[in-house]
């Protein structure tokens, strides 16, 4: 039977085996998938033996995205734009592919929610790992623009500088953010660490979508305050979670699962 696995450290409460041990039984693929964790520094000398090992795939996860995209034979372009890798996949030549899934997960989730981005003015929160997985898959959606608000402002210009041939995206200060933008995207790691995001309440209006790619049982700290402050409708990424690993599946497997009675399990298992 084809072994898969997600590799990350922390990796006990992670929620990609019960994901895809949806997408098996939906699909009828006979496959196992399990949670491994790996010593901080060990990634490539742990991953090499899983893969001797008879492992065909995985997913990577914190803090081996950037060991993953150093440890790839070959990257997809996605994987390469992104600079970062959470999907690896022994290909039938016995070398090991590397591809990016986040942002394609964020966008098939925007697309349920919202539809089109096209046209949308978009502010992005945050400059880090997460922010720059999604930024070139944001841009080909073709928004009227893309704003990268950061807390340090030089990380913002930093992926304005590496990904303005992509379309139009500027950086400002959280504190600059206004009224003018359509959805406000927060990928920041603020919520991981129990913090808020100092934003202005002016970025607030009647029409805006709110998206936090973090997900909580209940409304995270982002979205609460959203909510409060009087922004349209707020989502979370719970559905981004589903979508990646959806993406990850078709890769491994040539079939693309369904997302939509997986993400209703996951947020009822969520929240037992
Ligand atoms: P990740 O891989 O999750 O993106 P990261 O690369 O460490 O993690 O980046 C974290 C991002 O969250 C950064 O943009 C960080 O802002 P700084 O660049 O100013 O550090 C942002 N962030 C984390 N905590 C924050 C907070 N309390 N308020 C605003 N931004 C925060």
């Amino acid at each position: 039977m084809d072994r898969y696995a997600v590799i990350g450290n922390p990796i006990s409460h992670s929620k990609s085996p019960f994901i895809h041990m949806l997408f098996a039984r939906q699909t009828q693929q006979h496959l196992t998938y399990e949670a491994i964790e790996l010593p901080e520094n060990g990634f490539a000398d742990g991953i090499s033996s899983l893969f001797e090992q008879g492992l065909s795939g995985c997913n990577v996860t914190v803090p081996f995205k950037q060991d993953a995209f150093n440890y790839a034979y070959q990257l997809s372009p996605r994987a390469e734009l992104a600079g970062a890798v959470n999907t690896l996949k022994k290909t039938d030549d016995g070398l090991i592919l590397g591809d990016n899934t986040d942002g394609a997960g964020l966008l098939a989730d925007l697309k349920n929610h919202i539809g089109d981005l096209a046209g949308l003015r978009i502010a992005l929160l945050g400059a880090g790992g997460a922010a720059r997985g999604v930024v070139g898959p944001l841009l080909e959606a073709n928004p009227a623009h893309l704003m990268i608000a950061n807390r340090t402002l030089e990380k913002a210009y930093a992926l304005v500088e590496r990904f303005s041939a992509l379309g139009p995206v500027s950086a400002c200060q959280l504190s600059e953010l206004d009224d003018s933008f359509d959805l406000v995207i927060n990928a920041t790691s603020a919520s991981l660490a129990g913090e808020n995001v100092d934003l202005p309440e002016a970025l607030i209006h009647s029409n805006l979508y709110c998206y936090d790619m973090m997900y909580s049982n209940k409304l995270t700290p982002f979205n609460r305050w959203a909510k409060e402050s009087g922004a349209y409708r707020v989502f979370d990424g719970l559905g981004m979670l589903v979508a990646q690993a959806a993406e990850s599946f078709a890769l491994w497997r040539g079939l693309r699962p369904g997302t939509r009675q997986v993400i209703f399990e996951l947020r009822r298992n969520l929240s037992c």
